[in-house]
Formats: C-alpha cells, sequence, structure tokens
C-alpha cells in the first residue's frame, strides 16, 4: 500500500502538485468553494495512477490544484463514501497522497441530520469532536509506522486554533454558526426517528456517513483537522420528517454563498 501511495503522490508531484498549504475534502456544502480556486491543475480520479475509480458512477471526481485566499490547496471533488462499498483504505487513500505531498492541514465538510435542538436546517456547524460508529476502523490491520504510530492520540481531533479562527471569522461577518459533535454512521439509510434518539443520547449533535474515516487516517500521519457541517435535515424528537438526497443537496446548495464566505477569509488568515 505504502508503494501504491508513494507512486500516486509522485505522479502528482511530478505534473506540479508542490507542497500544498492546505487539504481539502469538498463533501456536500462545500461545492461552491471550486469556484474560488484559481485552478492550476484539475485532474480526474481516473487519470490518477491508484486512485480508487468507480466503474458504476461514472463520474469519479477530480482532484483540483491551485490557490485560494493566497494559499496553495489540494481540493478533493468528490469523496470515496464507505456505504458505496469502498474499503475503508479507498476511503482515506486520497489522505495519505496528500500526507506524502507535504500536506500539514485539512478542512473536510460534509451534510448531515441535526439532532441537537437549537438546531435548525440550513445551519453550518463546526465539528469540534466527533463519535466514531462506522463498522470498521480505517487504521485496523498491521500498523505502516512510516505513516505514524500503532495507538494515536485523539484528543484533539479537531484543531482548536482552527476552531477559534473560524469563530471570530464568522462573528466579523456577522454569520451565526453552531459547534458541536458529529457522529458518523455508515448509511447509506437516513436515521429512523429511535436512531436519531440513541445518537443524541450518545451526546452528539450531528450524524452522517462520512468525515471521520479521513480525520482518523489524518491525525494518524499529525495532521491538524478542521470540519464543516451543514445541518440539512433534522433528527429531533416530535420533528423527524422525510429526509431524501435531493433535499439535502437542496439546503446544501443554499447554504453555499455563507459557507464560501466563511471559507475564503477563514483560509486567507490561517
Ligand atoms: N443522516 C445521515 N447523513 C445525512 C443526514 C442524516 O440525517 N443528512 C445528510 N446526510
Amino acid at each position: 500500500m505504502y508503494e501504491k501511495i508513494k507512486e500516486t503522490a509522485r505522479f502528482l508531484k511530478d505534473i506540479g502538485v508542490d507542497k500544498p498549504d492546505l487539504g481539502i475534502v469538498l463533501g456536500t456544502g462545500l461545492g461552491g468553494v471550486v469556484n474560488m480556486i484559481t485552478i492550476e491543475k484539475s485532474i480526474p480520479y481516473h487519470d490518477i495512477p491508484n486512485f480508487p475509480v468507480s466503474t458504476v458512477t461514472g463520474h469519479s471526481g477530480t482532484l483540483i490544484y491551485g490557490t485560494l485566499s493566497g494559499k496553495k490547496v489540494l481540493a478533493m471533488q468528490g469523496r470515496f463514501h464507505y456505504y458505496e462499498g469502498w474499503e475503508m483504505q479507498e476511503v482515506t487513500f486520497p489522505i495519505r497522497v496528500m500526507h506524502l505531498l507535504s500536506v500539514k492541514k485539512l478542512m473536510v465538510s460534509n451534510a448531515c441530520g441535526g439532532v441537537n435542538p437549537e438546531f435548525k436546517v440550513g445551519d453550518v456547524m463546526i465539528i469540534n469532536d466527533h463519535i466514531n460508529m462506522m463498522p470498521e476502523h480505517p487504521l485496523r490491520g498491521e500498523n505502516e509506522e512510516r505513516f505514524g504510530p500503532r495507538f494515536v492520540d485523539m484528543h484533539e481531533p479537531y484543531n482548536k486554533k482552527m476552531i477559534s479562527l473560524m469563530k471570530s471569522v464568522a462573528f466579523d461577518l456577522k454569520i451565526d454558526v453552531k459547534e458541536g459533535i458529529y457522529l458518523a454512521l455508515q448509511g447509506p439509510t437516513f436515521e429512523t426517528p429511535a436512531e436519531y434518539r440513541m445518537v443524541k443520547l450518545m451526546g452528539a449533535d450531528a450524524v452522517g456517513m462520512s468525515t471521520v474515516p479521513e480525520v482518523i487516517v489524518a491525525k494518524h500521519m499529525g495532521m491538524d483537522c478542521f470540519g464543516l457541517s451543514v445541518i440539512t435535515d433534522l433528527g429531533i424528537e416530535g420533528k423527524v420528517e422525510e429526509a431524501s438526497h435531493e433535499a439535502v443537496q437542496l439546503v446544501a446548495k443554499s447554504s453555499e454563498i455563507k459557507i464560501s464566505k466563511l471559507v475564503e477569509t477563514f483560509i486567507s488568515k490561517l
């Protein structure tokens, strides 16, 4: 695996990807951020050696290298979800590659269901911690010491300085942001009312189907992580409504401008 990751990193280096300041996983909600990047290289996943490529969906995603708010960024437009059938090593492969390209900071985003009664649809939540309830752990198996230690410290999964920075950016821009704990389930079903209740009882504020594997692997390699969620539906007792992918996309889209503004200023101050 290490050799494959190295080969992919070398390929990207050779075509000009040079020590990005920040890695970005553009989930639902951060899609609009792409429009703010001055693109230097845009590489379809299927043109990148060893990158997981979906033969099912047709459109596999694009890796974007460019400048955003004065910083060199490497952004994944499209991520690999566990529920799609990818192995955890495939879900997190791009994060490993980013590390070999000297990326030290990672920003991730997602759409998720809110279970905190103070949340409303369209809210942006800074992820300040997570609960890993995925059925498989991305670090299970023999440890690759060249990436990091067997037992990974997780006392600060999301970088406190970056969280404070985003809070002050949001304050200055007068954009309301929430903060909370993200719990990851495998999906692809949205939660039943009883499952939403379980998520809340477990101490989370929001629930989704991604992000946690990527963050764990990034922490394994010593990266600083920052995460944003868009609350696209609510799993609040008595208020659980029908959820659909289309509705999730629509809410995420309507929060894009707000998020783009936050992210643009945030990155300029990183
Ligand atoms: N649950 C899980 N994933 C999601 C949700 C949800 O309610 N909304 C958007 N992604």
